[in-house]
């Protein structure tokens, strides 16, 4: 089985066992501003596993689109990526470890056709101070399956990832280790979660890849090393602690599974390939860079796996509405974009890297995840201006950096470069070498002595601004904020979910909002904006506010602003019907009381002005008159 057969093959298998096949989330967390993204299948279903009810009931499968931003510097190896499709099935307070542990075994050995020999599971060794208990139950659960394939399966207990070094496999299929490896939750093990943080342990799968292990990592090899032997292909997570404010736990309400499997480590696994890169959602994307370089896989692994990984990660977050920018997602997006043009530069592809790839990244995803080919022509669009503003800067920083580095090139010098011509730091090094132009030893403090500078003078100029963006309190800025909200809704019917709030700025004349969307807006869709947000001052909807927990205010569906950090309780603007609201925000306010008010006196809600403010960034001017 391949990689998309897998992925139909596994949702089928979780359908059969009565569990409703969910949609993906967008890989920007839409509700939960703690994270920029979507790390895990479980993220989104956080309320549930909380205990509020899902509408699909309580088994759920899916294959949720991962971003792991903090991978970024691992990939390049044979099996890191910071994208990836994590195969989920969920119970929330249904089946538990009996169901759980079996259904994966079958699922991998009978379905996927993966041999049981390959196969070594661990389970969790039990937490004394946390009162957890050693979890003896998964233990015996194994070794009835791996009997039940005529394997005798020898119990190891190991403890932290340091003893599994020192004791090594010692002839063991299930291995009992402690929580830094057999316990999860999103913040990893217990003294790490917050309070009211959901967690607990967890049995892990590994493939054995047979390769010969490197002593570079440790004495001996387990399951938990690094070496590249094993390999991770699914995680069951007995998701059934809460951390409580006194540092301790109780049982969450429910006992629920949280399973999560890597398609593309299951995919590598089958074709029993070390080598992810390898597998029919990877390899076609190397191809084409060998195509495009004229270069050889084997002879330029590490470029080539970092631009295949890079152009998944950036084709779905500009699907999933995310423009590079110099801030939050957009930042990490950019640094991908741009990363992934320097590998291409080393291969000797000047141009068009990302109209030849982004296309055939679609194209793989057209079946599971149709809405990337809604969003085709978006996502080439934004990538493709991307790879032009990056060439040209580099172009500039270029003949830029020729200047500077005739007088003298130290820390302060690459900065200016990188300030005023984007020039990244890396390049200047590296052309520096290149030129054989001597940089003092002591440059990248010097370069962040000049940052923390910046950031300095930045800190300064934006601390007499007003929170939340309102001037002052009058009548009309109140008017006006009030206006933002429902203008702010009708841009999302109008324009799409893309659309996120990036700043607000109001005054007694006029609204002014900036919200993500690549292209500019038609006359049509202003006309559309206008008359929704007409029609709903016209209906003098009530307007109504409820401050809750923030869980709570969050799992409601109300729209935060992108990239809020929130307190414990949060206050939630609603407009309209409380049980059929037209919106509900997350908001300080203040707001009037009945949408009819913004039209006293006969006016109306007009757009005077519909700009860019930055790249992937539009800009409104609107007034009441
Ligand atoms: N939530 C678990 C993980 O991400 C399944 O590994």
């Amino acid at each position: 089985m391949n990689a998309q057969q897998i992925r139909q093959a596994y949702l089928e298998f979780y359908k059969k066992r009565g569990h409703k096949v969910i949609p993906r989330a967008r890989i920007v967390p839409e509700n939960d501003p703690t994270t920029l993204f979507t790390g895990s299948g479980m993220q989104p279903l956080i309320p549930y596993l909380l205990g509020q009810k899902h509408p699909d009931g309580t088994r759920l499968t899916d294959s949720q689109t991962c971003f792991r931003a903090e991978d970024i510097d691992e990939v390049g190896d044979n099996r890191h990526t910071t994208f990836f499709e994590m195969l989920g099935n969920w119970s929330l307070g249904d089946y538990f470890k009996q169901e759980q542990l079996p259904w994966f075994f079958e699922f991998l050995t009978d379905v996927v056709g993966l041999d049981p020999e390959k196969l070594y599971v661990t389970v969790f060794i039990g937490d004394s101070k946390n009162k957890v208990p050693k979890d003896t139950e998964s233990a015996e659960i194994w070794q009835k399956l791996f009997t039940s394939k005529n394997i005798e399966a020898k119990v190891v207990e190991i403890g932290s990832e340091a003893d599994g070094y020192s004791k090594g496999m010692n002839d063991g299929r299930i291995f009992y280790y402690d929580a830094s490896k057999n316990w999860w939750s999103r913040a990893g093990k217990p003294e790490n979660m917050p309070a009211g943080e959901p967690g607990g342990p967890d049995s892990e799968v590994f493939y054995d890849f047979g390769t010969p292990h490197d002593t570079a990592w440790g004495e001996h090899c387990h399951p938990n090393c690094d070496c590249g032997r094993f390999l991770e292909i699914g995680n069951s997570v007995f998701m059934q602690y809460i951390k409580t404010e006194d540092g301790g736990f109780k049982e969450l309400p429910q006992k629920n599974v949280d399973f999560g499997g890597g398609l593309e480590r299951i995919a590598a696994a089958a074709m029993h390939s070390p080598d992810v890169f390898k597998i029919d959602l990877l390899w076609p994307i190397i191809t084409k860079i060998q195509e495009l370089s004229g270069k050889q896989y084997q002879d330029n692994v590490q470029s080539m796996r970092i631009i295949a990984d890079h152009m998944r990660s950036a084709v779905f977050m500009a699907a999933d509405g995310v423009t590079p920018s110099n801030k939050t997602q957009g930042y990490i997006l950019r640094r991908l974009l741009r990363r992934a043009i320097r590998q291409g530069h080393e291969l000797g592809i000047e141009n068009g890297l990302f109209t030849a790839i982004a296309p055939l990244v679609i194209d793989m995803y057209r079946e599971p995840f149709p809405e990337t080919t809604k969003h085709e022509k978006t996502v080439v669009e934004v990538l493709e201006k991307e790879e032009k503003l990056f060439r040209q800067t580099l172009r500039k920083g270029l003949r830029e950096f020729e200047k500077l580095a005739k007088a003298k090139l130290d820390g302060r010098t690459i900065f200016t470069l990188f300030d005023t011509y984007g020039f990244p730091p890396e390049l200047s090094v590296e052309e520096a070498k290149k030129q054989k132009i001597q940089i003092p030893d002591n440059w990248q403090d010097q370069f962040n002595a000049e940052l923390e500078k910046q950031r300095e003078r930045s800190r300064s100029a934006t601390a007499g601004m007003f929170k939340g963006g309102l001037a002052e309190h009058s009548e009309q800025t109140i008017k006006y904020h009030t206006a933002t909200h429902l203008m702010y809704k009708a841009l999302r019917l109008v324009l799409g979910d893309h659309v996120e709030q990036r700043g607000s700025n109001i005054t007694n004349e006029r609204l002014r909002f900036d919200f993500n969307h690549p292209s500019k807006m038609t006359p049509e869709e202003i006309k559309k904006v206008e008359d929704i947000v007409n029609e709903q001052i016209d209906k003098d909807l009530p307007v109504t506010w409820k401050e809750m927990p923030t869980k709570e205010g969050l799992a409601t569906g109300a729209r935060g602003h992108f990239g809020e950090k929130y307190g414990e309780t949060v206050k939630v603007y609603i407009m309209g019907p409380e049980d059929n609201p037209y919106t509900m925000e997350l908001c300080g306010g203040p707001h009037v009381e009945h949408t009819g008010t913004l039209g006293e006196g006969g006016k109306r809600f007009k757009i005077i002005k519909e700009e860019s403010s930055a790249a992937g960034i539009r800009r409104i001017k609107a007034v009441l008159q």
